[in-house]
C-alpha cells in the first residue's frame, strides 16, 4: 500500500432520521489520509466529528458514498467483517476513558489482545510493558476508579495502541482533563503513534492541538475543509 492513501472517503454523506425529522450531518465529504499521518478534526459540538470518526472506524455506515480503509471497502463489508477488521486494525480513545470498571488496569489492557487470541501470559507481559510505556509502571492491579482522570486516560491510550493497530481514533480525548494533564496525554498519544507509525485522527474543539498535527481539517455545515496546521 506504499504511496497510496490508507483512508479514502468519496462523496460520503450521512443523514440521521429520528422522530420524523431528518438531518444531513455530512454532505458529500471526500478526503484521503496517508499512513502515519496525524490529522486533527476541528469543529464545534454537533458539527459531526464523532459521526465521521465512527464512519472511518467502521462503527457506522454512510447514507451514501464509499469508504476504504486499509484496502477494505467498509460500505460493502458485512457487519462481521467490519467488526473483525476493527478489532485488529483500530484503537479508540474516548473523552470519558471508557475503561471497564470491574476489571483491573492490567485486565483492561489484556482484553484487546485476548480478543485477538493472544495467550494470557503473553497478553499480561505486553500489558505490563505498555503500562510502563505510558508511565504507569506498577498500576496493573489497580481498578480504574482508583486512578486520577489523567491516569485513566493514559491507561485508555495504552489500551488503544497495545495491539498495534494501523489506525488510532481519538474522540475529544482531553475533553475531561485540565490543560496541563491534557497536554501530557496529547504528547503521549502523539509519541506512541509516531513511534509505531500509526495513523492518528483526533476530533477536538481544542485549538491548541492544531500546531501538533500534520494536517487540520475543519468540519462545518456538513463539509470538511483543510485548515492551516
Ligand atoms: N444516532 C444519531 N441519531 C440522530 N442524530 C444523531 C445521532 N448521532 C448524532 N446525531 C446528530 O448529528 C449531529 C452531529 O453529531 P456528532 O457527530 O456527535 O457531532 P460532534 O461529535 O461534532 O459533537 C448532531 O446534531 C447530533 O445530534
Ligand atoms: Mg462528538
Amino acid at each position: 500500500m506504499a504511496g497510496s492513501a490508507q483512508i479514502e472517503l468519496r462523496e460520503v454523506s450521512k443523514r440521521y432520521s429520528s422522530r420524523g425529522r431528518s438531518s444531513l450531518v455530512l454532505s458529500r465529504v471526500s478526503l484521503q489520509i496517508a499512513c502515519g499521518e496525524f490529522v486533527v478534526l476541528l469543529g464545534r459540538s454537533g458539527s459531526g466529528k464523532s459521526t465521521l470518526l465512527n464512519l472511518i472506524g467502521g462503527l457506522d455506515r454512510p447514507s451514501s458514498g464509499s469508504i476504504r480503509v486499509d484496502g477494505q471497502d467498509l460500505v460493502a463489508a458485512s457487519e462481521r467483517e467490519r467488526s473483525f477488521w476493527r478489532r485488529r486494525a483500530v484503537g479508540v480513545v474516548f473523552q470519558a476513558y471508557n475503561l471497564i470498571p470491574t476489571l483491573t488496569v492490567e485486565e483492561n489492557l489484556r482484553l484487546p489482545l485476548e480478543l485477538l487470541g493472544a495467550p494470557r501470559r503473553r497478553a499480561a507481559a505486553a500489558a505490563r510493558e505498555q503500562l510502563a510505556a505510558v508511565g504507569l509502571d506498577g498500576y496493573g492491579a489497580a481498578f480504574p476508579d482508583e486512578l486520577s482522570g489523567g491516569e485513566q486516560q493514559r491507561v485508555a491510550v495504552a489500551r488503544a495502541v497495545i495491539h498495534r493497530p494501523s489506525l488510532v481514533l481519538a474522540d475529544e480525548p482531553t475533553g475531561s482533563l485540565d490543560l496541563e494533564t491534557a497536554q501530557q496525554v496529547l504528547a503521549l498519544l502523539q509519541d506512541l503513534c509516531r513511534e509505531r507509525r500509526m495513523t492518528l485522527i483526533m476530533a477536538t474543539h481544542a485549538r491548541e492541538v492544531m500546531g501538533m498535527a500534520d494536517r487540520v481539517l475543519g468540519i462545518r455545515d456538513g463539509r470538511v475543509e483543510a485548515l492551516a496546521a
